[in-house]
């Protein structure tokens, strides 16, 4: 809905206020980077074991390492330090929870994981487990800064346990993430050439234009996840790492406790997942791409898992964007072929994610000699949906939105 005012307050922003507000970059989307930020001293214990995840995994020797650990410091007051506390303290509480798989796991996170951690997630409006902000967002360099953002010059800083796989599969995310990037410019100049009182054609249809070349950019990218990651190595390995509690769901079914937090109540807890990209998200909100029911739920719910700023991003976008109802009242051909080949490319990017999920997913679980000690996400995302009807749903959605001729 277009909210007078306020719309124009957000369009006048310049790119730089937008960037510096919403914690986006025109070169990077939503990635930030934090290849060159440092903790203080009293947490290098935390980035040490963090950075041995798969060796103390391997050992057995995650829990007693955490153990020994002294979580009773303050918190840093820099975003991008939190960022980075954040990520290291959700590693090791993925290596903490997870490392014997579905077996013999704890019902409760130590104090000196728990409470840094709390403080840390809720400085950041984030949540306090392993999510796609800290585990993808904020976890890469590059090698050589002067050469492109491309496989081989970009790395992951940590990554759970599973060997080559684990860190190709976040760099795929990362990577897909920044070639997003010019889709941000392209939204912001739709919103301007569609708002009432500056419409404008020609700019319109030529900012829309950029979405498809951003999708087929992402899909690209995406495809290149099987020459890095197995399914069945996915399967097996790396997706009990991305797990939540609670819901029901063995072998934490009524959640984790975080010790001395909460009340030491058990807590519900999303596991990571894509689907904590703010880029669909923004797509949808810029595009007026609407989800009803479960999917509507569902995807509300993750936007708890961002960044704060690209949630309150996605939130201004969605109150002020007009495009798809000017597209709908221009009578345009040109404009309205412009906003259905971005729906067309968005369906195309969630069809390919659909193929995806069915060779990461799907056949990997219909295996005999499947990992058995990685059950309880059987028939569920790592966020928790029944996820090939949530998906398939999602995508009749983002198809329902193509605009016909009056
Ligand atoms: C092999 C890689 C991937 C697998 C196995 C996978 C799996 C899933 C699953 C199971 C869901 C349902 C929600 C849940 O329970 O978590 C989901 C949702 C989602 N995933 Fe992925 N995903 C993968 C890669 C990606 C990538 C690279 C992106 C790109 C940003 C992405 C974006 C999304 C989005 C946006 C949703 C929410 C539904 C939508 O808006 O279409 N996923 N994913």
């Amino acid at each position: 809905m277009l909210i007078s005012g306020a719309s124009s307050e957000f369009l006048k922003l310049t790119q730089e206020q937008i960037e510096e507000k919403y914690l986006v970059s025109w070169k990077n989307g939503f990635l930030v980077d934090c290849s060159q930020v440092n903790l203080p001293i009293c947490w290098s214990p935390f980035e040490q074991a963090a950075k041995q995840l798969t060796e103390h995994v391997e050992k057995k020797s995650i829990r007693e390492t955490v153990l020994k650990l002294n979580g009773d410091h303050d918190i840093p007051k820099e975003k991008r330090q939190q960022l980075v506390l954040h990520k290291i303290l959700t590693f090791l509480t993925s290596g903490y929870i997870w490392q014997d798989g579905e077996e013999d796991v704890p019902k409760e996170l130590p104090w000196c994981l728990s409470k840094p951690l709390t403080r840390v997630s809720d400085a950041l409006g984030v949540q306090p487990i392993l999510s796609y902000p800290s585990m993808i967002l904020g976890n890469w360099k590059m090698k050589n800064v002067d050469k492109p953002f491309e496989f081989g010059n970009v790395n992951a800083m940590y990554w759970t346990p599973g060997g080559d796989g684990a860190e190709w599969f976040i760099v795929t995310h990362v990577i897909i993430e920044q070639r997003f990037a010019p889709a941000l410019d392209a939204i912001v100049e739709a919103m301007k050439h569609s708002s009432p009182g500056s419409e404008d054609n020609a700019k319109l249809v030529e900012a829309l234009r950029n979405i498809p070349k951003v999708m087929s950019e992402m899909m690209y990218t995406f495809t290149k996840i099987n020459d890095g990651v197995q399914p069945e190595h996915f399967y097996d390995e790396l997706r009990i790492f991305y797990s939540g509690w609670g819901n029901g769901r063995n072998p934490l079914p009524d959640g984790l406790i975080y010790k001395g937090v909460y009340g030491d109540k058990p807590k519900t807890m999303k596991g990571g997942s894509a689907a904590q990209s703010t880029t669909l998200q923004l797509l949808d909100a810029a595009l007026g791409i609407k989800h009803e029911g479960d999917q509507k739920n569902f995807l509300d719910e993750v936007r708890d898992y961002m960044m704060k700023e690209h949630r309150d991003f996605c939130d201004v976008v969605e109150e002020n964007s007009n495009i798809r109802k000017y597209v709908d009242q221009c009578e345009n051909d040109d404009v309205q072929l412009a906003y259905n080949k971005c729906i067309d490319a968005i369906r195309n990017f969630r069809n390919l994610h659909m193929k995806k999920v069915d060779q990461y997913i799907k056949r990997p679980s219909q295996r005999n000699d499947r990992r058995q000690a990685v059950e309880g996400l059987k028939d569920t995302g790592t966020g928790s949906t029944p996820y090939l009807e949530f998906l398939k749903r999602v995508n009749e959605d983002t198809k329902n939105c193509t605009l016909t001729k009056k």
